[in-house]
């Protein structure tokens, strides 16, 4: 695992982007794993960036997003589908009918769940996946207690999460309690992983997850396990393991 240590959000958002855009530049038709939340959000504006100065062409690439709330439509201003498109796809020359998420309006869970397993092996796998760390350790939506070995299912949220992911919503009551997400199984078939991590908030969690013992109630500790990690943090979320380091 290696620890890219970044001054501040701007550093660790063009450090991240860097890294995508080697990663497109060596395989235009690479398959891209992406992840929303907070901490992407200035990779990507870095990537549109790289794009706009016609550093960056998307039009051969596929992406697939590692989850999406369970009972969102894709027009809904909270699924994860919106967040990609208004971050990304309508930003960039990517085909959209390239671009995969779970489908969130599938209720039938077994299902969506199979044919986004399906689409990811039919793609032959992700090149590079994009990850964010929740506070409880989660990846994707995986929390903890989650086994190891699962591919895409249907997860019921944490408390914690919800609580999270509340300050995007109107309510608490307006956050979906349900989500799809790829399984740590489909995360670390990825040939190559990026994570990104920001504030101060999180130093507690990147310690015990990339330093601690890898356990399924840290999810994001099984990374200690891939062979190709790249976690891009900033000094605030390195700040408890400056001795580690
Ligand atoms: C959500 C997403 C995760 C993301 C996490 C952290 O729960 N499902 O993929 O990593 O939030 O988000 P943030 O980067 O806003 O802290």
């Amino acid at each position: 695992m290696k620890i890219l240590k970044a001054k501040d959000y701007s550093d660790l958002s063009r450090k991240a982007a860097n890294l995508i855009s080697a990663q497109i530049l060596m395989k235009p038709h690479c398959v891209l794993g992406l992840a929303t939340g907070s901490t992407p959000i200035g990779t990507y504006k870095q990537l549109v960036d790289a794009y706009n100065q016609g550093d960056l062409d998307f039009s051969e690439v596929t992406t697939v997003n590692l989850d999406e709330y369970k009972g969102l439509p894709k027009e809904n201003d909270q699924s994860y589908y919106y967040f990609m498109n208004d971050h990304l796809f309508s930003k960039v020359n990517i085909d959209k009918s390239r671009t995969f998420l779970p489908d969130g309006t599938e209720e039938d869970s077994d299902k969506a769940c199979r044919q986004y397993n399906d689409i990811i092996h039919s793609l032959g796998g992700v090149d590079l996946q994009l990850l964010g760390l929740g506070h409880n350790g989660h990846i994707g939506f995986n929390e903890p207690g989650t086994a190891f070995e699962k591919e895409t299912h249907c997860v019921t949220l944490s408390e914690r999460t919800i609580k999270a992911n509340m300050r995007f919503f109107v309510s608490e009551n307006d956050v979906p309690r349900q989500a799809y997400t790829m399984g740590i199984k489909t995360i670390m078939s990825a040939h190559k992983i990026v994570v990104v991590v920001s504030g101060a908030d999180k130093a507690d969690i990147v310690k015990e997850a990339f330093f601690g013992p890898v356990t399924p109630q840290v999810p994001a500790s099984i990374l200690q396990l891939h062979n190709d990690v790249t976690v891009v943090a900033d000094e605030a979320a390195l700040s408890k393991c400056t001795e580690l380091i």
